[in-house]
């Protein structure tokens, strides 16, 4: 049933990030026909903005070794769509362009131990590393994102101060992101820290419609920290179908807010995000074959009865 509620925004863009932050953290390597049709999948329930892999070196992260191939076996996309990749270099981003990639994302942290185990360098070095990334993709005509990772908490320094979190997330907007993606790589975050966090950022001059929120699910935090954020006014929500997802990099990362929780919320509060929810379910289902595990999404289990 459908019961708007007041102080949300009326339209949502859902930032599916299945077939990159989910199948980056699989244990087996996922053919590239597989990833293909998932994409083709998720792209005909009609998500417009899907993230399909990372540009990074196949040793860094296995799983995404095949991103040139994918990008071929999808060919051109339809008009309205799209369809970012994660590059954390200047070689990342060549390779993106070189396929005709026009939407990327750098991968920063708030974090100084996340930094130097996800990207072998310091904070600062880090944002030296994506400058001339974001500087030529935005020469090249292409959309770009910052994501910011270990927002509220990282699992081997702990709690994150806020102002901590604004400072990297400056540094981002000041190299010339469009968006930011505020990232709770662990899944500590709790709504009051949400809260807190935009309100930081609002001061600090980045507003809502500049931010993205990706909540990953380990305390089963997820659901209720992106209603925090939409209640702040923020319109773009990640989320991975059926609740794939995790980081190779950080322990006690799991499983991204599944897009059909997310859906199954946003039908309730009247807000409009444009996916098929049943052919999105039935995804997750063909997804979870080829995986051999089922889904972690409440939603799924309900309306697949898996
Ligand atoms: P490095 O080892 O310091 O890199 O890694 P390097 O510049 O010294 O290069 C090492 C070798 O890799 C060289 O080759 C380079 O040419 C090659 P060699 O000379 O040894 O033959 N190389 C490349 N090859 C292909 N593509 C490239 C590339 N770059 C260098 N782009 C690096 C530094 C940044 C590359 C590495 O640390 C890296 O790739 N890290 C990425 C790790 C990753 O993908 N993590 C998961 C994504 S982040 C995430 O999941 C969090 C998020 O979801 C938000 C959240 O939840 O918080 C986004
Ligand atoms: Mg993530």
């Amino acid at each position: 049933m459908t019961e708007p509620a007041a102080g949300f925004p009326e339209q949502v863009t859902i930032y599916e990030v299945g077939p990159r932050d989910g199948l980056q953290n699989e244990q087996a390597v996922v053919p590239v026909e597989v990833k293909a049709e998932f994409v083709r999948r998720l792209v005909s329930a009609g998500l417009q903005t899907v993230e399909l892999t990372s540009f990074v070196p196949q040793k860094w992260v296995p799983q995404l070794g095949d991103a040139e191939e994918l990008l071929d076996l999808l060919g051109p996309l339809a008009a309205g769509q799209q369809r970012p990749v994660l590059v954390p270099n200047e070689r990342g981003l060549d390779r993106a362009l070189d396929k005709g990639v026009r939407a990327v994302a750098v991968f920063g942290s708030a974090t100084e131990t996340f930094a130097r185990k996800n990207l072998n360098r310091s904070v600062a070095e880090s944002l030296e590393m994506f400058a001339p990334v974001v500087k030529r993709a935005l020469d090249a005509g292409a959309w770009v994102r910052g994501y910011v990772s270990m927002c509220f908490g990282d699992p081997w320094e702990g709690p994150v101060p806020v102002s901590q979190v604004v400072e990297v997330c400056s540094r981002l907007m000041d190299l010339g992101c469009d968006q930011l993606s505020i990232g709770d790589t662990i899944g500590v975050g709790t709504t009051g820290h949400v809260s807190r966090l935009l309100e930081a950022l609002d001061a600090a001059g980045i507003g809502v419609d500049q931010i993205g929120v990706h909540f990953h699910d380990t305390y089963g935090q997820a659901l209720a920290n992106t209603v925090a954020a939409l209640s702040h006014g923020v319109s773009v929500v990640d989320a991975s179908t059926g609740g794939l997802g995790g980081c190779p990099y950080a322990k006690s990362a799991t499983g991204n807010l599944a897009t059909e929780d997310l859906i199954w919320t946003l039908d309730g509060l009247g807000i409009e995000h444009g996916a098929d929810l049943d052919a999105l379910v039935e995804t997750s289902v063909w997804m979870a074959g080829q995986l051999g595990r089922p889904s972690p999404s409440r939603v799924v289990k309900a309306l697949a009865g898996a």
